[in-house]
């Protein structure tokens, strides 16, 4: 069962080639089996099918395949450029990112769509992955729950019993700074807390952390109460740093 797993998911962001994808998913397929870690790759949408394809053959673990991002558009037509939610299941995906800060930050991307995406993508029956995260001036304004809050009220209502959630504080994002293990503690809590409040008791809640994780904090990480996982960005790209970090969730 996932949702009693410790999740590890590798956001590639824009990285990646055929070549080198093949490669590094090679050599992941043939990790010992790993029964308390649920592992994902997160690559581009051009890429996706070749994930699929290569993690498909995997006996040991399951690897998860993850989308970055999805259209908005529910149903197929003249949307230039969009890929439906409904497309990536038809090609494998398992879970998809959605509201990650640089779809923010690029994108100007804001709660309503967040809405519309996690629908869609709960509507072809596979898993979203809300990304939630502080800026730095909203944590040196003492706002980082009240931020945190505003972006989890994109749940409320919804039809279902399974929440995942990657906390990722902006300015812990490709900078080699981390949370703290109090920051972490205290924000996890609190996102189990609102996800309870808004969609009740009976949930099933993964709240990964995500910001310049790597093989040498990994394992002080998943030690803090709550961390049900990391999202993790740059180290993924590295199958020795990765597979550290999966180890480190055994
Ligand atoms: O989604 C993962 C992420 O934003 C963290 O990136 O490179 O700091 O691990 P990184």
């Amino acid at each position: 069962n996932i949702w009693q797993q410790k999740w590890v998911i590798g956001n590639w962001k824009m990285n990646g080639q055929l070549q080198d994808n093949n490669a590094l998913v090679h050599k992941l397929r043939s990790l010992p089996e790993h029964n308390n870690v649920c592992i994902g790759i997160s690559p581009p949408t051009v890429y996706l099918l070749q994930v699929h394809q290569a993690v498909q053959i995997v006996l040991k673990n399951k690897i998860f395949t993850c989308a970055q991002d999805v259209s908005r558009f529910a149903e197929k037509g003249a949307y230039t450029g969009e890929v439906s939610a409904e497309m990536m299941k038809d090609v494998g995906v398992d879970i998809v990112l959605i509201g990650h800060s640089e779809r923010s930050l690029y994108f100007n991307e804001k709660n309503d769509v967040q809405r519309q995406k996690i629908e869609n993508v709960l509507k072809v029956g596979l898993i979203p992955l809300l990304c939630v995260g502080e800026s730095l001036k909203e944590r040196e304004d003492g706002r980082e729950k009240e931020a945190v809050a505003y972006q989890l009220s994109v749940f409320k209502g919804l039809k279902t019993q399974n929440f995942a959630v990657a906390y990722e504080p902006v300015w812990a994002i490709g900078t080699g700074k981390v949370a703290t293990k109090e920051q972490i503690a205290d924000m996890h809590q609190f996102i189990y807390d609102e996800i309870l409040s808004l969609c009740g008791n009976d949930a099933n809640i993964r709240v990964l952390y995500g910001g310049s994780v790597n093989d040498k904090n990994a394992a002080e990480i998943f030690s803090v109460p709550h961390v049900d996982g990391a999202l993790v960005g740059g180290a993924s790209l590295k199958y020795d740093s990765f597979t550290a970090i999966i180890n480190a969730a055994q």
